[in-house]
Order: structure tokens, then sequence, then C-alpha cells
């Protein structure tokens, strides 16, 4: 064992090239997921103004768009539906001709990115919580029969990973046991399995007009004062059948992120939620920060921390700078 003097790190820091070779963890396209928003209402798309740089996509500029990602080297994107009509019970949601639905076959038709589309009930609903509500509350296993017809439209549409983001107990397996009924079962779960009740959603909320009517999420979403409720979700999921386990958000929950790491040995993905990609923007305007260092910083840190998956807002704006950020 040797220690100061002879030992000194800062040898593993002398230049930039010997940095590089170095460095333990690299940003890599193959791990970032775009999520793309698509209005049902627009012709045209829309920025998100919690989000610059973000936008709400109508329907006919789709296929330019995931045309554009496919060359600028994208390989996933996750959907995110927004519909003409909101009720009750979220119609659009599980109509086989909906938004997400069309927007799932034109994007298999015309390329090769996987298709992962969010599987959830707010956007649909005109109460905004995330399933069937019954006095005054959302009825978990009533709710389970609708994602499990959401499930199977997005089957039918040719999605290659369904991403149940709900958080109602027992949604991974009612939604594995219709897609294997349906004859699906080499489609994929994503599961949403830590997502936490967190501030950190707002701007998404804008951009999908989904913040709830009355209440809040937290008698479905996690309790941000818990780690170890975290692991026991998880563990819940791989159980019922979860190909792909997930912790939201990201920045704030590297420790779960890093927990999940060390314990499961399935695809590990982190969402790097709309308020971190928000605060970036702005504090970058403020000049807190220059822009390409915190995004460098910030995803470098979601996969140290051990997520295999990131899925990040910024996906495009790294694929279109591939120079700054991938080595
Ligand atoms: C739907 C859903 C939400 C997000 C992803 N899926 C919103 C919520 O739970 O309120 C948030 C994503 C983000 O903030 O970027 N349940
Ligand atoms: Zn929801």
């Amino acid at each position: 064992m040797s220690s100061y003097p002879s030992l000194r790190l800062r040898r593993l820091r002398k230049s930039k090239e010997i940095r590089d070779i170095l460095s333990e963890t690299h940003i890599n396209l193959n791990k970032l997921i775009m999520p793309i928003f698509i209005d049902d209402n627009l012709k045209s798309k829309e920025e998100i103004k919690s989000m610059p740089g973000i936008y709400r996509y109508s329907e006919n500029e789709l296929i330019d768009l995931v045309k554009l990602y496919e060359d600028i080297g994208i390989k996933s994107v996750l959907l995110f539906g927004i519909p003409k009509v909101k009720d009750n019970l979220g119609s659009e949601a599980y109509n086989p001709n909906g938004i997400v639905q069309r927007s799932i076959r034109k994007i298999k038709e015309e390329t090769n990115l996987v298709v992962m589309a969010d599987l959830c009930m707010c956007e649909y609903t005109d109460h905004g919580h995330c399933g069937i509500v019954r006095d005054g509350t959302v009825d978990n296993d009533k709710t389970l029969g609708y994602y499990q017809k959401i499930a199977k439209t997005y089957a039918e549409s040719g999605v290659d990973v369904v991403a149940p983001s709900g958080m109602m107990d027992g949604q991974v397996l009612a939604i594995r046991e219709i897609l294997d009924k349906e004859g699906f079962n080499d489609i994929m779960i994503m599961a949403y399995s830590a997502k936490y009740a967190s501030s950190l959603y707002g701007p998404f909320r804008d951009a999908a007009y989904s913040a709830p009517s009355f209440g809040d999420r937290k008698t479905y979403q996690m309790n941000f004062s818990n780690s170890r409720e975290a692991i026991r979700e998880i563990e819940e999921d791989i159980l019922e059948g979860a190909d792909i386990v997930m912790v939201k958000p990201a920045l704030f929950y590297l420790d779960i992120v890093k927990e999940a790491r060390r314990l499961f040995d399935l695809p590990l993905a982190a969402y790097s939620v709309s308020a971190e990609y928000s605060m970036l923007i702005n504090g970058s305007k403020q000049r807190y920060f220059d822009l390409d260092s915190i995004i460098k910083e910030s995803i470098m840190s979601i996969f140290r921390a051990g997520a295999d998956l990131v899925i990040s807002y910024f996906t495009e704006y790294i694929a279109k700078n591939r120079e700054i950020f991938i080595s």
C-alpha cells in the first residue's frame, strides 16, 4: 500500500487526454431516452412555457421529428399524449385510434426507433388523477382494468415498451397478464417503480394540462422521506414481471438509484424530470453555470449513481451537439 508522498492522485488528472482515458462513466445515446409530447389539439408545434426549448407537437409534424431524431442518433423515445377531450373515465387513453396509438403506428412504420409509451390516465381524465376516482380517491383495483385496456391498445399499435407511471398497486402484474393473454409476450414493461410525489413534475403538468383538479397524488406516489419503501416498490414490480425498473425523479434521488443498482440486476432507468430540465435551463440563463457543463455534470451523475438508462429532455440537445457530450 502506498500513500503520499509516493502516491499522488493528481497524476490521474494531469492532462485532458489522461482524464479522458481514465473516465469511469460515459454518455452514450443508446442509453438516453427522449420524451415527446404529441398534442391532438394542435396544427403546429407550440413551445412549453415552463420548459424552454421543449415543444408539444402536432401529429402531422411527428414523422419529420422522429426521422430527424433517428438521423442524429437518438435510439429511443417515450411518448406522452394530450387528447382532444378529457372525461371522467379517461376514455381517450384506451381509444384504439387515440393520439398515442396513432403515433406509435406512424413511428414504427417510418423509423427503427425503440418506441416506449407512458401508460397513465392523468392526461386523459378531466379531474387529472392517474386513475378512476371514487369517493374522492383513486380506486386502485378498478383502475387496473383500465390500465389493461390502455396496454392492449398500445400493444396492438406496435409499441416496444409500455411504461406504467400511475403507481397503482398491482399495475405491472395486470399489464403483464393482459399482454400475455393477447399474445404480446415480447413487449417489455418499464415500470415507474419508485416514483415519488415530487414538486419537480410542475412543468410537465403544464405541458400536459394534467395537474389534479382536487387533492394531490400523495396517496399513490411515494413519500419522499422514504428510501427503504422504494426498495419494496421495486421488489414488488420485479415479482410482478417488470423488465426495466425506474427511479423518478433522478437528481434529488440518486441515493435511491445507487441502492437499487446495488440490490437488483435488472436494467435500471432514472427519469430526470421536467423541473430538473427547467432548473438547469433557467440557471444557465441566469449565468449561475454554463449550460453544456451543467448538462454534462448532471447526466454523468445519474449514470455514475448506477442508472443504465436515463430519460432526459436534454437528449435531443445532446444528440445535436454530440462532439461536446459524447466521447
Ligand atoms: C404521468 C406522468 C408524470 C410524469 C411522467 N408521467 C406526471 C405526474 O405524475 O404528475 C412527470 C414527468 C416530468 O415531470 O418530466 N403520471
Ligand atoms: Zn398519471
